[in-house]
């Protein structure tokens, strides 16, 4: 059987060429990254978690009509997913203070905020992904401003989806971060949500004891990654079983 063709490989992710045009296959790692790579692990299981976690939550956004690239888990480790230009643009979503706002302002953690914040940060790793403005971006034409408004109403979409879901587990949604893609229709194109969800990319705190159930625990040496995670997913019914099937994990509900 032909080897099949990378065609990116990012610090978290894999993607393969798809089996038809226009699709990828995404492949999520166990390597844990922080501070620009500067920190660097290989967590047992992660890749699993968040490939589950992933798609759970990018299949509730399809079925409330929020587009993104999800089409079908393949396995364990893999998604098949929509082929997107990515716009070199992170879209964080902040409810609470935490991380680099409360550095930058001096705002305490856990503070919350009188309104969703909405955060741009220039995808360039040599860069260290510095913070821009809707100026810069269209300045420097990495998206138009139609663009940016789409994926400001894409974000805050998902951030009211997002943070219900995690309510009603117990969790608060403290901030997250998405990515948002090109997909072309003829001579038209739409944005839509690119990328993953999952706690490698949103702060999720207990609700009752503040305990971190995300990424913070791998940047700041806080515990096991992959209990904090294996709890998310439980949380959420999915918690994936019989590691190492190639079948994938069974629903538990
Ligand atoms: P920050 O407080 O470090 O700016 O992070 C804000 C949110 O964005 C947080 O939920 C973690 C997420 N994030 C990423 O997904 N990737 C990154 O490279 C960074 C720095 C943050």
């Amino acid at each position: 059987m032909a080897r099949r063709r990378m065609v990116y490989e990012g610090k978290a992710k894999i993607l393969y060429e798809g089996p038809e045009p226009g699709t990828l296959i995404q492949y999520f790692k166990d390597d844990a990254t922080a501070f620009n790579a500067q920190k660097h692990d290989v967590i047992d299981g992660k890749g699993v978690l968040n490939n589950r976690i992933s798609e759970h939550i990018m299949t509730a956004l399809t079925g409330i009509g929020v587009p993104n690239h999800f089409i079908r888990r393949i396995n364990m480790r893999e998604q098949l997913i929509r082929a997107v230009e990515i716009i070199p643009i992170e879209i964080v979503v902040r409810n609470v203070a935490a991380g680099s706002l409360s550095k930058r302002l001096g705002i305490e953690e856990g503070t919350p905020l009188p309104r969703p914040i909405i955060e741009f940060y220039y995808k360039d790793d040599k860069l260290g992904d510095p913070m821009v403005t809707e100026e810069h971006i269209i300045a420097f034409n990495w998206a138009s401003q139609q663009d940016i408004d789409d994926m400001i109403a894409l974000a805050l979409r998902v951030n009211d989806f997002l943070s219900g879901l995690f309510t009603g587990v117990g969790i608060r949604l403290v901030d997250f971060k998405i990515e948002a893609g090109r997909i072309w229709d003829g001579d038209y194109s739409r944005i839509i949500v690119a990328d993953e969800i999952s706690p490698d990319s949103c702060r999720l705190w207990d609700v009752k004891t503040g305990e971190k159930l995300d990424k913070d625990v791998f940047r700041r040496d806080l515990g096991s990654l992959t209990d904090a995670y294996t709890e998310v997913a439980r949380r959420l019914g999915i918690l994936p079983e019989n590691k190492g099937n190639a079948n994938g994990p069974k629903l538990v509900h």
